[in-house]
């Protein structure tokens, strides 16, 4: 999961140029073929493997080739798909069987937030911390371990489920966005994100915004000579902040918020500032980005009138950047009986980077630990939670494939040939 701050909006304007060069892939064999008998069951131990070696988004390097080289023994192909960057950081997709285009898909990403904190395990409390010992290495670790437990089983065919995981989510989702030319046409894709082991229903849109506002040195004894951008700022700032009390609330996601992330502006006290801005962060409740950005654009240039004449236009005072695409409020399906109420998250993800390519394509988003420790120093998850999530999984993929065939002999019973 990710929080949008003024770091991720820069990062998502890099990406984009990243994400116009072709991306790099090659397909690695297994180390020999699909055998239930080569595929980890260990799961404290990989959850502990993948989770020691830091992956803080940029550096996915070492923990992509590790993941590599480990589903590669389980009996996996492992497709790479470079990004670029040195040392190159890589999408993975793996598939137990002779088949890469699966009907399930498990996604997750590899990435997490800094600052790196070291894995340790209390194997009397069972706790285990470290950074991304949930989001998302937690989601990665469980959905390997929950189709390793239905391969053995025999509950699905090695040709039924593929997974794939992802540099940059928390960095405005490069990876997510490449692996669309990976051509993938899942029936079901279930993304690992720490919801508390709840199935999650939806969650927020989100918008970036930065209002710039600019104004004119001089001497603060003789401030009407000049014109104080941070002056300007402040009133720009409140106007917003009247506004997005205004917008319309949603019964399933609350009220749309805004985040003043950071503010800069000016050089001293005795100096009229010239130039001064915000980086903004909007959670859609309601409505899409093409219809708050007019809203804001309104209530900036409304708060700015005092600076306004026949000389000097709203845009010689301020200027507003979106500095993302932005999404409105994403829908999940969360029609899985079993796991209690469905929850909404105000975390953005990468599910609105990877486009449906199929029609009624189902997405759903699950995983173990907390949504609030996550990026936190302090975030930990438990013995109990992963194996949980392991058992989650598991019903997740069988319950996708079971509507799969119920859709295709509804489908078929219903074709006038048969
Ligand atoms: C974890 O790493 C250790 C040390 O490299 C290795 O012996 C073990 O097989 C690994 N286990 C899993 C499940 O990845
Ligand atoms: C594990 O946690 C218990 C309870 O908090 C604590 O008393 C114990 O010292 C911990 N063990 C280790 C090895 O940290
Ligand atoms: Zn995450």
């Amino acid at each position: 999961m990710h929080f949008p701050t003024t770091l991720i909006a820069g990062a998502l304007f890099q990406s984009s140029v990243i994400a116009k060069t072709q991306p790099a892939q090659d397909v690695l064999a297994p180390a020999s073929s699909y055998s239930h008998l080569h595929l980890t069951h260990d799961l404290l131990a990989f959850h502990k493997n993948l989770t020691q070696i830091e992956s803080i988004s940029g550096n996915e390097h070492d923990v992509g080739v590790w993941l590599t080289e480990s589903l590669q023994s389980q009996g996996y192909t492992v497709e790479k798909q470079s990004l670029g960057g040195n040392p190159p950081r890589f999408n993975l997709l793996a598939w137990p069987g002779g088949k890469r285009n699966t009907r399930v898909l498990l996604s997750s990403h590899i990435d997490t937030v800094p600052p790196f904190w070291p894995y340790t395990h209390n194997a009397s409390t069972g706790v285990i911390i470290g950074r991304g010992s949930v989001d998302a290495k937690g989601s990665v670790a469980t959905q390997v371990l929950a189709l390793n437990g239905l391969l053995e089983s025999r509950e699905v065919s090695p040709d039924d489920v593929g997974l794939l995981f992802v540099v940059g989510e928390e960095t405005g989702g490069d990876g997510m966005r490449a692996a669309n030319d990976l051509n993938l046409k899942p029936k079901s894709i279930i993304f690992g994100e720490p919801t508390e082991g709840r199935l999650c229903a939806g969650h927020k849109g989100n918008l970036g915004a930065k209002i710039i506002a600019k104004g004119k040195a001089a001497h603060s004894g003789y401030p009407w000579l000049g014109r104080s951008a941070n002056e300007v700022l402040v009133a720009a700032l409140g106007g917003v902040m009247e506004m997005v009390k205004g917008l319309p609330t949603s019964e399933k996601y609350g009220s749309t918020t805004m985040n003043i992330g950071r503010m800069e502006g000016g050089v001293a006290a005795n100096v009229v500032p010239e130039s001064a801005s915000a980086s903004l962060a909007f959670r859609l409740a309601e409505g899409t980005p093409e219809t708050l950005k007019p809203l804001v654009v309104e209530a900036v240039e409304n708060a700015v009138a005092a600076f306004v004449d026949k000389d000097v236009k709203a845009s010689d005072v301020v200027e507003i950047i979106f500095t993302s695409a932005g999404y409105g409020p994403i829908a999940i399906d969360s029609d899985v009986p079993g796991f209690g109420k469905p929850i909404t998250v105000n975390y953005g993800t990468d599910i609105p980077n990877l486009k449906q390519t199929v029609k009624g394509q189902k997405r759903y988003l699950y995983g173990p630990g907390s949504i609030l420790v996550a990026h936190s120093d302090h975030e930990a998850t438990t013995e109990k939670e992963l194996f949980d999530a392991v058992d989650g999984y598991k019903t997740l993929i069988l319950h996708a494939m079971i509507k799969d065939d119920a859709r295709e002999q509804l489908r078929d019973a219903r074709r006038p040939d048969l």
